[in-house]
């Protein structure tokens, strides 16, 4: 038999009928990323009149709040749905009290974002780092980040989001039993429908290294292996994220998002929460590096790494690339 005769023996079966037209690609295509699924990043920093471009992050600024209002104005205006606030206080301190100062950096951003865009959906990052002098997570006892100490701190940080609008508050600290503690102080101060949106799964990984300049957060001794997941390590992470479902976390994020597809997949077959994942800094920057040295088509990555984290089960991403997507949606 022939090569040709063996092939027309086969089953009428040839999946590439519907690869032949764009038409037809289209029409049997499993998975759309569209600007409805993005949430996007930005750092609020002090002083007035601040745009400042990311060295690491090309496209990306730190604003300061009166600033912030315009960049806002644009992200709902290209109907981003959501944005995820990080702060970078005046001053640090040992105790990172810039985080949870009810005037702190936080609660003015929040505010000027619900005046200038009413409809946009609110969350901010729950966390120590940017706001200590050490810059770790959470507060250093004898050069240990002690746990339950932090605890109170990060509560206390959520509250004073709360207060000032946010709709949906992310710890991301990666403390043992954070999220019930942030849900009974939301509680106890009156806040029931702000929402925990968990950084549930968060891996000790390289790919932060961009955002640390970005939110100047850089642990200014050892690493933060001491408290966030080991690269290895699959059934810790489900463990942490059936940890943060049984303190009540109301949606779940694995993060980093590229290298971490099985866990974000295997968290989708599992709950039946609302599930995000973080394409982090350092997955924006690789990738706008290789673009910029004309190695990849940036558009056509952008794209196709969406569509992967979509494709294994994040209902919403949280993304560097949530404007630049949006336009070239909107543009199509
Ligand atoms: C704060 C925090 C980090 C990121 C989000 N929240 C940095 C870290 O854990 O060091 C990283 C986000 C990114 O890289 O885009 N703990």
């Amino acid at each position: 038999m022939s090569l040709v005769e063996a092939l027309q023996a086969q089953p009428a079966e040839r999946l590439r009928r519907f690869r032949r037209t764009a038409g037809l690609r289209d029409l049997v295509r499993e998975t759309r990323v569209s600007v409805r699924d993005l949430i996007y990043p930005l750092f609020v920093v002090p002083g007035r009149g601040i745009v400042e471009d990311l060295d690491a992050m090309p496209g990306q600024q730190r604003f300061s709040v009166d600033t912030l209002a315009h960049e806002v104005e644009t992200v709902a205006g290209l109907r981003v749905p959501a944005v995820l606030l990080f702060g970078v206080p005046e001053e640090k301190d040992e105790a990172g009290s810039g985080a949870y100062d009810p005037d702190g950096i936080m609660p003015q951003a929040i505010q000027a974002i619900r005046r200038a865009a009413p409809d946009l959906v609110i969350i901010t990052d729950v966390c120590l780092c940017s706001y200590t002098t050490h810059g770790h997570c959470g507060v250093v006892r004898e050069g240990q980040v002690d746990n339950d100490a932090s605890l109170e701190l990060l509560a206390r940080t959520a509250v004073a989001h709360a207060a000032a609008g946010a709709d949906i508050v992310a710890p991301s600290a990666m403390m043992d039993g954070q999220v019930a503690a942030l849900r009974a102080a939301l509680d106890t101060d009156g806040f029931t429908d702000t929402a925990v949106l968990s950084y549930a799964a968060k891996f000790a990984s390289a790919f932060y290294g961009p955002f640390r300049e970005a939110a100047e957060s850089a642990p200014q001794f050892g690493d933060r292996r001491g408290y966030q997941l080991p690269p290895s390590n699959a059934r810790e992470a489900l463990r942490e994220l059936a940890r943060d479902v049984a303190e009540g976390a109301d949606a779940l994020i694995v993060k980093p998002a590229l290298p971490y597809l099985d866990i974000l997949h295997q968290a989708r077959q599992r709950w039946d929460h609302p599930l995000a994942a973080y394409q982090v800094s350092g997955e924006y920057a690789a990738l706008k590096a290789a673009a910029a040295n004309g190695w990849l088509d940036g558009d056509r990555a952008m794209d196709e790494t969406l569509t992967a984290i979509k494709r294994a089960g994040a209902d919403f991403i949280i993304t560097y690339f949530a404007k630049e997507f949006a336009r070239k949606e909107h543009d199509e």
